[in-house]
């Protein structure tokens, strides 16, 4: 799969001497064309700053990148980048339809193809009721949805979004994801910032953990969430004499089943093996997971992370 976004020990210093803030120092990652890849870190990890580097919002110190096949700020890249800036703010008389049609001109769209993407994003977005009304009526929710429309109209390749579901209600962050997850399966690239791990976890293929600037941790939400050797079984016809025989630890959990951890797979299939010698029912075996919400509160726990 081709690359849509890689960076390579990006810094980014703001100001300098005593009063230089190092926002990032020394980023490498990279974003393969059709994924849903989620920046998370607390508040001041270098999130935002990286999406502007890439946007060419602000200079990178140092370090390379390139975006879309281009280097980073590069105007031909950005004909295919949708931007959701964090706290974004419209003007307050116009309309929605009218936001969309400013962005949209500003984006070079001829005239026809304008209007039809302004249908299409509001739709795309549950907007279409609110075309005509003024933005200063609109919720927090709404503003969102229309800036994701905002970001979705010049049919973006890569769709860059910083906090989309900041301040949005339950109902609204599932639309949201619906969204996003239906625009993954259109073939877009989706690159998120996100401090609400629980919405993360649920579409991401990807994430990358940062904190001060660093990256502390990536991979897919399969595996930062996997916890080791522990696995969950279901058993039927199990007595305690056989389960005791087994000599590992084990956890009642609230479905009934048997959490029991094994150092390696070899041992978890040994067990498999001495169970089924003795006619017990395996129902079902599940490795254990974690949520992305654990992993965080580990990291942070043995100090890779520190809060602000
Ligand atoms: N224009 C700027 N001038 C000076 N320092 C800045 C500037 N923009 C950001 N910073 C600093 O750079 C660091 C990284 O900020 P950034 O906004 O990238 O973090 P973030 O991960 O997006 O945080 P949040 O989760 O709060 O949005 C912070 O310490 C911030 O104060
Ligand atoms: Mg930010």
């Amino acid at each position: 799969m081709e690359i849509a976004l890689s960076c390579d020990g990006l810094v980014k210093t703001y100001g300098s001497g005593t009063k230089a803030v190092h926002a990032l120092q020394g980023v490498s990652l990279s974003v393969s064309g059709g994924e849903i890849f989620s920046l998370l870190g607390p508040n001041g990890a270098g999130k935002t700053t990286l999406i502007k580097c890439v946007l060419g919002i602000v200079f990178t110190s140092a370090g390379s990148g390139s975006v879309l096949g281009s280097p980073f700020g590069s105007v031909s890249a950005k004909e295919h980048i949708g931007y959701l800036p964090e706290n974004h703010r419209y003007p307050a008389h116009l309309t929605g339809g009218q936001v969309l049609r400013y962005f949209g001109k500003l984006s070079g769209l001829e005239a026809a193809k304008l209007e039809s993407q302004i249908t299409r994003t509001l739709e795309l977005t549950g907007m279409s009721d609110w075309r005509d009304t003024k933005v200063k009526k609109y919720s927090k929710g709404m503003m969102q949805r229309l800036g994701l429309a905002q970001a979705l109209i010049n049919e973006p390749q890569l769709i860059m979004l910083d906090e989309p579901t900041d301040g949005v209600d339950p109902v609204g962050r599932k639309e949201i994801r619906e969204v996003l997850v239906r625009l993954k399966n259109e073939g877009k690239t989706i690159f998120l910032n996100s401090h609400l791990l629980s919405e993360v976890e649920r579409i991401s293929d990807r994430v990358v953990i940062m904190d001060h600037g660093k990256i502390v941790e990536q991979g897919t939400v399969e595996a930062l969430t996997r916890t080791g050797n522990i696995y969950q079984l279901k058993l039927g016809n199990v007595t305690p004499e056989v389960l005791s025989a087994l000599h590992v630890a084990l956890l009642p959990t609230a479905d009934g089943s048997l959490e029991m951890s094994f150092l390696t797979v070899e041992e978890l299939n040994a067990a498999i093996d001495y169970l089924r010698g003795q006619s017990v029912l395996i129902e079902s075996i599940v490795p254990k997971k974690s949520t992305l919400e654990d992993r965080f509160v580990d990291l942070f726990k043995s100090g890779d992370i520190t809060h602000q």
